[in-house]
């Protein structure tokens, strides 16, 4: 059995991660104990804009990453303060050079790194993971650069990681959760909504994924046109929640009463959700007034047309492949209604899968999970060949 302690670090969208987790490779199952999982929203920053930007994104990740890192390095018992002399000695003028050209486009979080890095020692971990895509990607950089730079001053192999890959493992972070494959994964977040076969450790094949909006970005956008705050998911989710008593609104228009479930029966396993929001604002533009109680019902409808969808397809993907373990995963993995029905169609339908679910802690943008992943990869000795050459990658797809 082999034992590893990793470091990782996530910028892909607008939290700042870092992670120290030790895993062991099992006969079947590896093992993770997270030992530190910082994460720094920037939710206040971007709600002013109604939504990321990706400049602010990056600027709060360059300010965010040494206190983070601190932070982690601190709760997991890994923060030593060196003396002054080492702190002279420790980083050469080659390495210099160096790290100035890796950190050239990020000169708030170099001057940070200077400071912060040669006073303190090595820690004890053995390898670096960090987001390399998909996402945002002048975030991902900031991460990309960050974890570069601590590779070569720490001299610690580095690990690039597929943010959708740390979905999928982050079933695995909840204690004696084990994957039985063939496994089917259901990812839903804000930029991506997918079905991916995943036929043993490492090995992934996206069988269906959306053709426009992601499931995630609906929500935010019905949301908005809803007029509620971001992050539009979770709003949405509580109006819908809280209101579950409400009688089903009766609008005029026949057509409005119930908002469609797009492609539920199309042969593949693909989704389209931006004709659903289409019809929310078709809806909203014809009604006199949105009250509360109108606000509350589009919200259930809505959001129940889109588990409908997601549910369908992966029940059909279970059809098709036989998985013997079905997993959620993303940001929108922590929708309790979604959770509570997928749960209950599976069960009723395939009563021997086991669907694993990420706590809800878990399913929003995390290093633990990173980390997790990067173990993994670590474990079949992935490593990223040359550290200079690796690049962020805003579009990376899985598999
Ligand atoms: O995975 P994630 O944190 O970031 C990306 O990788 O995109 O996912 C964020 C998405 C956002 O669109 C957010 O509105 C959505 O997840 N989300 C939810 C809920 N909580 C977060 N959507 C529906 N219901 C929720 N409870
Ligand atoms: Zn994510």
């Amino acid at each position: 059995m082999k034992k590893i302690k990793i470091l990782a670090i996530e910028t892909s969208c607008d939290e700042t991660g870092a992670a120290i987790l030790e895993g062991k490779s099992g006969s079947k199952n590896p093992r993770f104990k997270i030992l530190a999982n910082v994460v720094s929203s920037q939710i206040k920053i971007h709600a002013l804009w109604g939504g990321v930007v990706p400049s602010l994104a990056k600027r709060e990740h360059q300010a965010n990453l040494i206190p983070v890192l601190k932070k982690t390095l601190k709760e997991s018992n890994l923060l030593i303060f060196n003396s002054e002399f080492l702190i002279f000695k420790q980083i050469q003028s080659s390495k210099f050079k160096i790290l100035n050209s890796i950190l050239e486009r990020e000169p708030e979080l170099l001057k940070q790194f200077l400071k912060f890095i040669p006073a303190i020692a090595v820690p004890k971990i053995d390898a670096i993971a960090v987001t390399s895509g998909p996402g945002l990607e002048p975030a991902l950089w900031t991460g990309v650069n960050f974890a570069k730079a601590l590779a070569l001053i720490w001299k610690k192999p580095l690990i690039a990681v597929n943010h959708m890959e740390g979905h999928i493992v982050s079933v695995l972070l909840k204690q004696n959760k084990i994957i039985k494959f063939p496994a089917i994964a259901l990812l839903v977040s804000g930029g991506h909504t997918e079905l991916v076969l995943i036929k043993n450790w490492l090995n992934y094949r996206i069988i269906g994924q959306t053709l426009d909006d992601a499931a995630g970005e609906a929500f935010d956008k019905v949301a908005r046109l809803l007029g509620l705050p971001y992050p539009g998911g979770p709003a949405l989710a509580k109006l819908a929640v809280k209101n579950k008593k409400v009688p089903d609104f009766k609008p005029r228009t026949p057509s409005a009463v119930r908002f469609p479930r797009p492609m539920i029966n199309s042969r593949d396993f693909d989704f389209s959700f931006s004709g659903l929001k289409t019809a929310v604002l078709y809806l909203v533009r014809k009604l006199p007034e949105l009250t509360p109680e109108i606000k509350a019902q589009i919200c259930r409808e809505f959001q129940q047309a889109v588990i409908d969808v997601l549910i369908a397809k992966t029940l059909k993907a279970v059809q098709k492949y036989k998985p013997k373990t079905v997993i959620l995963g993303g940001g929108v993995a922590a929708n309790q209604e979604l959770r509570k029905q997928i749960k209950k169609e599976l069960s009723k339908k395939f009563s021997k899968i086991s669907l694993l679910l990420p706590e809800i802690k878990f399913t929003g943008d995390n290093a633990a999970m990173i980390a997790a992943a990067g173990c993994l990869k670590a474990f079949k000795k992935m490593f990223v060949k040359n550290i200079k050459t690796l690049k962020a990658d805003g579009n990376l797809k899985l598999g």
